[in-house]
């Protein structure tokens, strides 16, 4: 069964120039770029996006990380899609990020860690729908 999840490369990513770097793995993984679009989100779009997480402390940072420059927004889809990326990117804490994966090869830090992938079909479908309201 093919599904969808959304791709960010975060700010820190796009300033780095990791664009092709991560879309190359993706690619080579078999996941299908679906949509992509390069942009600065809003504040607003910021904190709908990480709603989930607005009573956590860092919540401002993060916000303030991720409206700080372009982005990358892909949607891409394959086979367990989310759960594929998910593995690519490696854990959220670069620094526990196995080598050989986005945040292992690339990344220090638990806010500047380069990629986001959805979490599960669940927040796939909303997260798309608030970058791609078209898909
Ligand atoms: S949590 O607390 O377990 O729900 O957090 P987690 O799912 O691991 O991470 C969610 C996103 O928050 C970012 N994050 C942080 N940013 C700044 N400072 C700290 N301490 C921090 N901890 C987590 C992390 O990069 C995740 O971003 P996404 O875009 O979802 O990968």
């Amino acid at each position: 069964m093919t599904d969808r999840t959304l791709v960010l490369v975060k700010p820190d990513g796009v300033a780095r120039g990791l664009v092709g770097e991560v879309v190359s793995r993706l690619e080579a993984k078999g996941l299908r770029l679906v949509a992509a679009e390069l942009r600065t989100l809003t504040r607003e779009v910021a904190e709908e996006h990480y709603g989930e997480h607005r009573e956590k402390p860092f919540f401002g940072s993060l916000v303030e990380f991720i409206t700080g420059g372009p982005l990358l927004a892909l949607v891409v889809e394959g086979p367990r899609a989310v759960e594929a990326f998910r593995a690519l990117a490696g854990a959220t804490d670069p620094v526990k990020a196995a080598p050989g994966t986005i945040r292992g090869d690339f990344g220090l830090e638990v806010q500047n860690n380069i990629v986001h992938g959805s979490d599960s079909a669940e927040s796939a479908a909303r997260e798309i729908g608030l970058f791609f309201p078209s898909l």
